[in-house]
């Protein structure tokens, strides 16, 4: 009897042994997986924090480049005063634009500057556009940019080549004044 008692005895212990080596090894590797999710968790918090201060740096830098400064320039308004329509009138005649603009309202080669400035101007696209300023400076500077309805393109354009209205802002800006004082 007191040899198999012996015996159970050591037959328990071996197992007691395993039981408690394996649940060390068990709490150890529990241990490290607790270790590693914390780690990984406050990495992650970490990285939370370091990306959400950089969406108001990108808001702000976005709202900083706003202020254009070329639009005012170009689109800067023709006074109608009365030397700029005078020289504008001199120019209608020495840049030959009398011989193909009436100031009548009759139409000759090209439609009269009698009430155009500021009217509804049907293109040959079809397009309604305003003749303002900008329009107007347009139809001078480059004339074939866009073409009235039922006129042709190039008849103008080919008449005042050689006097570089392009290059002569100052020229379009007492022209536009002038057919601005046609009303
Ligand atoms: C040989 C004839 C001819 C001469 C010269 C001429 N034009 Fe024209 N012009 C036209 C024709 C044709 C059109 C219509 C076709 C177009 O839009 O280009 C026109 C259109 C215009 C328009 C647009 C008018 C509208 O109703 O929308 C303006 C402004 C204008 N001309 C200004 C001038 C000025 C300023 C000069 C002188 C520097 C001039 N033109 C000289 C033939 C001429």
């Amino acid at each position: 009897m007191s040899e198999a008692t012996t015996s159970t005895h050591t037959t328990s212990d071996g197992l007691w042994r395993w039981l408690i080596g394996g649940l060390a090894a068990g709490a150890a590797i529990l241990g490290l997986l607790i270790a590693a999710y914390a780690i990984g968790y406050h990495r992650g918090q970490h990285h939370a924090r370091t990306a959400t201060p950089t969406q108001p740096t990108t808001t702000t830098a976005t709202t900083t480049p706003t202020p254009p400064t070329t639009a005012p320039s170009t689109s800067a308004p023709v006074p109608v005063t009365a030397a700029l329509v005078a020289q504008g009138k001199s120019l209608y005649s020495s840049d030959g634009c009398s011989a193909c603009h009436s100031l009548s309202g009759s139409a000759g080669a090209g439609p009269s500057f009698k009430g155009v400035a500021g009217s509804s101007i049907t293109l040959s696209t079809g397009q309604i556009v305003t003749a303002d300023d900008a329009y107007l400076e347009q139809s001078i500077a480059n004339p074939d940019a866009q073409i009235v309805k039922g006129y042709r393109a190039g008849v103008m354009s080919a008449a005042i080549s050689s006097y570089d209205l392009a290059k002569n802002p100052a020229d379009i800006r007492a022209l536009v004044a002038f057919i601005k004082s046609q009303k």
